[in-house]
């Protein structure tokens, strides 16, 4: 059985949120149980859980179990609905994306050097290099057996894959390009640059599961696009507030280690905003203390006050806030539906989670 406690909190944060708008908690309170378990349901029948070799099957489950918080699937079912479409339509594109997400995840963990996920040391870590390389790799391919379900007419199944396809590809150009400011030891990147690049990193696959998901259900060419937008501010929010809780949020409901964008020389928005206020003195703390991806958390607090003194934390909630707001407005535009106000409540949850 996969686990079900991550998906608790952030539902119960959606709830309480409705609950202070008054909107009702009947909207919002099956969100958790039905799409959760119709995803994990569908990873089931793909992903044999006692085949040998236990090196790609063992792994690949003890990843799975570990949680995660599926809310690119829920998105990709939610906007099939949103257009009152059937989001039985978009369950295989939903979990060919939390697949594919998976897999990213573990490959990432190796490219940033990470050392937990999901409260677990990384794969890597776990069980070596090579058998995480290759349960990632293992997940990229289940990836694309989750899509092969598809019963969708050919013309629409040509149409996902290829937005599925285009969605992935942006994702690496993402990574490659923060890999590379790291490699090159980079520091004249704009917030612009930062925002960029996590189109690609992140809000890509969260705007493709948003995609695709009308597209299942059947949204006309505006619609998906503007399904689309949404899923990009949306995934944009969710990345910069997922920087913010690396710096302040708690270790055992974030489930990564606090300070590891610090360790890592992340140039996330909070470390270009200090860079453009700060003393030159301190401007050359935060890049020496970045650049020798230091685990003493002396000095990753010290970078952290610096941040805190010229506001850059609040700054970079203020963004992510006004990306959310935005978004929530194109989604106005879609029919009145139960799974609109589920959309919208996601979206608010993205930006206030802790998890
Ligand atoms: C983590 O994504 C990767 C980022 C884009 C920040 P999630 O926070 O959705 O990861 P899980 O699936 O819940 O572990
Ligand atoms: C996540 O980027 C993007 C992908 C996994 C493709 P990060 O490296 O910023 O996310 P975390 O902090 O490791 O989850
Ligand atoms: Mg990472
Ligand atoms: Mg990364």
């Amino acid at each position: 059985m996969l686990r079900e406690r991550t998906n608790k909190n952030i539902f119960s944060c959606i709830f309480f949120k409705r609950e202070r708008t008054k909107v009702s908690y009947m909207v919002i309170s099956d969100l958790p149980g039905s799409y959760r378990s119709e995803i994990d349901k569908e990873i089931r029948k793909l992903i044999p859980r006692n085949k040998n070799p236990w090196e790609v099957y063992g792994i690949i489950w003890d990843f799975l179990e570990r949680g995660g918080k599926r809310f690119r699937p829920a998105l990709c079912l939610l906007c099939a609905e949103s257009v009152r479409g059937k989001r039985e339509d978009a369950l295989p594109a939903a979990t060919c994306i939390e697949l594919f997400h998976n897999f990213t995840l573990i490959h990432d963990d190796i490219e940033d050097d990470s050392k937990m996920r999901r409260g677990k040391p990384c794969l890597h870590i776990m069980h070596g290099l090579p058998l995480a390389i290759n349960a990632g790799d293992g997940l990229f391919m289940m990836s694309w057996k989750a899509i092969l379900e598809s019963r969708l007419p050919v013309r629409k199944q040509l149409e996902v894959q290829e937005r599925l396809h285009r969605t992935f590809t942006a994702v690496l150009e993402g990574q490659a390009v923060e890999l590379r400011w790291l490699r090159e030891k980079r520091w004249n990147i704009t917030e612009e640059n930062y925002l960029e690049m996590a189109r690609g990193k992140t809000g890509a696959l969260i705007a493709g599961s948003c995609e695709v998901g009308g597209l299942a259900g059947g949204a006309s060419a505006a619609q998906a696009k503007m399904l689309y937008e949404f899923g990009m501010a949306v995934g944009l929010a969710f990345q910069v507030q997922d920087d913010i809780l690396n710096l302040v949020g708690k270790e055992e409901e974030y489930k990564k280690e606090i300070g590891g964008d610090i360790t890592e020389g992340k140039r996330t928005l909070m470390v270009l905003h200090t860079l453009k206020k700060a003393a030159p003195e301190e401007k050359q703390y935060i890049i020496k203390t970045l650049d020798s991806h230091t685990g003493r958390q002396e000095e990753i607090g010290k970078v952290v006050a610096i941040m805190e003194k010229y506001g850059s934390i609040a700054y970079a909630k203020r963004i992510a806030k006004k990306m959310v707001v935005d978004a929530k407005r194109g989604v106005m535009a879609l029919p009145a539906t139960q799974a609109r106000e589920r959309l919208l409540a996601l979206a608010d949850f993205l930006i206030e989670r802790k998890v």
